[in-house]
C-alpha cells in the first residue's frame, strides 16, 4: 500500500488548482441512468471513488468513454465523461460494488424511476458512525414505491411507475435529496421536498437534471417542487468545484503560514469555512480567479465551531479545522452535529503532540506551540486529510500510512502541495 512522507516546517507558497467536486461528481454520474441519451459531464476529478463509480455503473449497463486531454487543455483541467446508458441491462447493484462506496447506494433513485424496480446492496463507504438509509427508502415510499428488504439488499419496486408525493425530511439529508430529486423527476404528477438539504452539490445536480429536461423549482432553496416529465434527454455540464478540498488547502495555508492561491473557487461555495478561518487569524482575500490565503507573522487564535447542513460549517472540513486548532494559542471547543462518532482522527493527531479531549459530541482542543511527525494512519476520507496538514507544520517527517483513503477524494494531492513548497512525496508500494 502506497505512504505518503511528509517533511514539515515549510511554508506554502504559490498557486492550487481546485478540482471538479467529488460530492457532485459522483451524482451527477449516477444521474446518467435517468436517460437513454448521452449526458456529458465536465470537470470531473481524477479520484479512485469516480473510477469505482464508472464500473459501478458499467454493470449497470452504461457506456462510460473519457475524452482524451486535447492540446490546449491545462494539466490540471477534469475529465469529460461521456455517460450513455441506451440499455440498462441490470438494475442490481451488488454489494461487492456497492460496500465500496456508500453514495452508490443512490443508484436505486434512477433505476427505480426509469426501470420500475431495483435491487442494490445496503452501503458501505466511510466508517463515521451508523449511516443508515432510512430517510432515502422514506422518500421512495412517498413516491409509490414498494421497497423490501432481504439478505442485505434494498429491493424496490413500482411495476406501474412512481407517483409524485410529498417527501419531508425530518433531519437534513444529501443523499436522501439526491435519490428523491432523482426518483421524482420522472414520477408521474408533482412532488414536494420539505427540508430539502441545500448543498452545493445537490443545486449542481438540480441544474443538471434541468438541462436534462426536467421541471425543478426551488433550486438552492429547502424546498424542491418536481413535476415529474415522462422522458429526460442528454445533457453538457461543468462539474462544480470542490469546496472541501478548496477549504482543505485553505486550513493546510493557515496551518504551515504562506500564500496560496485558490485557483476556480468561489468564496460562497465554502463562505462558512472562510469565516472561520479569518477568525483564526489568516487573510482571506476573494478574487476574479479564487481566493487568496495568507497567514505570515500572525499566530493562529482558538475558534469554537460547530458542523452544520449548508451554509454552515460542513462535517466535511472538521477533521482539517481541528488540526488547524491543535497549533492555536488556546482552547477551542469543536462541536459536531451532523455525525456521530466523526472523531477517528483525534488519536492519530494526538501522535502528534496534540492535546485533544472528547466531551459527547465535542471536541476540546488544547492549542499548542509545537507539533512532532510521527508515524500515522489514514483512517477515513476526511480524516486522513488532516494528518497531511498536521504534518505540514510539525517538526520532522511524517509518514502516513493507508492512502488510499486520501485518493478516493483528493487529486493529485501531493503535487499540488509539493508545488507549493511542501516537502511530500508518495512512497509507492
Ligand atoms: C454526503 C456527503 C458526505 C457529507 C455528508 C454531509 C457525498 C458522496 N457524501 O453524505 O461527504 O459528509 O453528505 O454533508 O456527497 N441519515 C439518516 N438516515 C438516512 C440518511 C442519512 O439518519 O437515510 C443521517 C446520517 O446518518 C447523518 C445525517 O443524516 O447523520 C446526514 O447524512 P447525509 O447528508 O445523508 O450524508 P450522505 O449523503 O451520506
Amino acid at each position: 500500500m502506497d505512504r505518503i512522507r511528509i517533511v514539515g516546517g515549510g511554508k506554502l507558497n504559490g498557486t492550487i488548482p481546485i478540482s471538479g467536486a467529488k460530492n457532485a461528481a459522483l451524482p451527477l454520474m449516477i444521474a446518467s441512468l435517468l436517460t437513454p441519451e448521452t449526458l456529458i459531464l465536465e470537470n470531473v476529478p481524477r479520484l479512485s471513488d469516480v473510477r469505482m463509480l464508472k464500473r459501478i455503473l458499467g454493470n449497470h449497463g452504461v457506456d462510460v468513454t473519457v475524452n482524451g486531454k486535447r492540446p490546449g487543455d491545462a494539466a490540471t483541467d477534469g475529465e469529460v465523461v461521456k455517460l450513455n446508458a441506451a440499455e440498462i441491462v441490470d438494475t442490481t447493484a451488488p454489494y461487492e460494488l456497492v460496500s465500496q462506496m456508500r453514495a452508490s447506494f443512490w443508484v436505486i433513485g434512477p433505476l427505480i424511476a426509469r426501470m420500475g424496480e431495483a435491487k442494490v446492496s445496503l452501503p458501505g463507504g466511510c466508517a463515521i458512525g451508523t449511516r443508515p438509509v432510512d430517510l432515502l427508502i422514506m422518500a421512495l415510499e412517498r413516491l409509490g414505491v414498494a421497497i423490501d428488504i432481504e439478505g442485505g439488499y434494498v429491493i424496490a419496486r413500482a411495476p406501474k411507475g412512481l407517483r409524485g408525493g410529498e417527501i419531508v425530511f425530518p433531519k437534513v439529508t444529501v443523499g436522501g435529496t439526491h435519490t428523491a430529486l432523482m426518483a421524482a423527476v420522472l414520477a408521474q404528477g408533482t412532488t414536494l421536498i420539505r427540508n430539502a438539504a441545500r448543498e452545493p452539490e445537490v443545486t449542481d445536480l438540480a441544474e443538471c437534471l434541468v438541462k436534462m429536461g426536467a421541471r425543478i423549482k426551488g433550486i438552492g432553496t429547502s424546498e424542491l417542487e418536481i413535476e415529474g416529465v415522462a422522458r429526460l434527454g442528454g445533457a453538457r455540464h461543468r462539474v462544480l468545484p470542490d469546496r472541501i478540498e478548496a477549504g482543505t488547502y485553505a486550513f493546510a495555508t493557515a496551518m504551515a503560514g504562506g500564500d496560496v492561491q485558490l485557483q476556480g473557487v468561489q468564496p460562497h461555495l465554502l463562505q462558512a469555512a472562510l469565516d472561520k478561518l479569518a477568525e483564526a487569524g489568516a487573510e482571506v482575500t476573494p478574487n476574479n480567479e479564487g481566493i487568496r490565503i495568507r497567514r505570515n507573522g500572525a499566530g493562529i487564535a482558538p475558534v469554537d465551531m460547530t458542523t452544520e447542513a449548508f451554509p454552515g460549517f460542513p462535517t466535511d472540513l472538521q477533521a482539517q479545522f481541528m488540526a488547524l486548532m491543535t497549533r492555536a494559542g488556546g482552547t477551542s471547543r469543536i462541536t459536531e452535529t451532523i455525525f456521530e462518532n466523526r472523531f477517528m482522527h483525534v488519536q492519530e493527531l494526538a501522535r502528534f503532540g496534540a492535546r485533544i479531549r472528547l466531551e459527547g459530541d465535542a471536541a476540546i482542543v488544547e492549542g499548542t506551540e509545537t507539533l512532532k511527525g510521527a508515524p500515522v494512519m489514514a483512517t477515513d476520507l476526511r480524516a486522513s486529510v488532516s494528518l497531511v496538514i498536521a504534518a505540514l507544520a510539525a517538526e520532522g517527517e511524517t509518514m502516513i500510512n493507508r492512502v488510499y483513503h486520501l485518493d478516493r477524494g483528493f487529486e493529485a494531492l501531493e503535487t499540488k502541495l509539493g508545488a507549493c513548497g511542501a516537502a511530500i512525496e508518495r512512497i509507492r508500494a
